[in-house]
């Protein structure tokens, strides 16, 4: 069973799709985390992020190994353990600017089937971005577009970053860099943001993490029953 979750930054998609798979015991693909890989290395080897022909290069030749744990997954990038720092502001916005590259995605897509297949599909897999349910697995049995306002995407992302020892964190400053990432995802020409026409639209702007995991826990039981 392969479920989809896409949708905007902030969503609650992260730890959402984390609890599906763990409840379900499927495998977990988080392909933003692969675009983030990408704009790290960019970062670290200096590559020009306006040098698309040099920023395919580095999708091509990523080495990167992700070891799922219960409550995390570890990251590594040419060896070295990136978990926490592909999640820094400046690698997320760096890798909004590399996902509108055609042939970057068309690296990482084969990269995110790879995936599915090296994990041999055990029981299902739970795949978190923002084309899964419309470019790269159009096939998904279960597909869930999962959003919430701005506004409260940057609230969440504000207490995410001040429970990580953030301080002075600026909310406008955060709700732009939401609001571009949005606008730079849903006006690219190649898989755009957007629901999958057989998506189920999910707002979870006044839910609990608990009660949209209880939505999409239902819906995966529709089509398992
Ligand atoms: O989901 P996350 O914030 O980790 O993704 C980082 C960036 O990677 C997104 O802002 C988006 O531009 C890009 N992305 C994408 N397609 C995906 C997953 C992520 O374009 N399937």
């Amino acid at each position: 069973l392969i479920i989809t979750i896409d949708g905007p930054s902030g969503a609650g998609k992260g730890t959402v799709c984390r609890r599906i798979a763990n409840n379900l015991g499927y495998s977990l693909l988080d392909s933003g985390a692969m675009y983030r890989l990408t704009a790290l290395d960019c970062i670290q080897k200096q590559v020009d992020l306006s040098d698309e022909h040099a920023v395919v290069n580095i999708a091509k030749n990523l080495d990167i190994f992700f070891e799922a744990l219960t409550e995390t997954t570890v990251i590594r990038l040419s060896g070295y353990d990136v978990s926490h720092a592909i999640r820094e502001e400046n690698v997320g916005m760096a890798a909004s600017v590399i996902a509108a590259y055609p042939d970057v995605r068309t690296q990482l897509l084969q990269q995110q089937r790879d995936f599915a297949q090296s994990k041999g599909l055990p029981k299902g897999l739970v795949a978190d971005g923002r084309d899964m349910g419309t470019v790269v697995f159009p096939a998904a049995h279960v597909k869930i577009f999962l959003t919430a306002s701005a506004q409260e995407r940057a609230r969440r992302r504000v207490l995410q970053l001040e429970s990580s020892g953030a301080q002075h964190i600026d909310h406008a400053v955060i709700l732009k860099d939401i609001q571009d990432r949005d606008e730079r995802d849903m006006s690219r020409a190649t898989a755009p943001l957007k629901p999958a026409v057989d998506a189920y639209l999910l707002d979870s702007t006044s839910l609990s993490i608990d009660e949209v995991c209880k939505v999409i826990m239902d819906r995966i039981a529709l089509v398992n029953a």
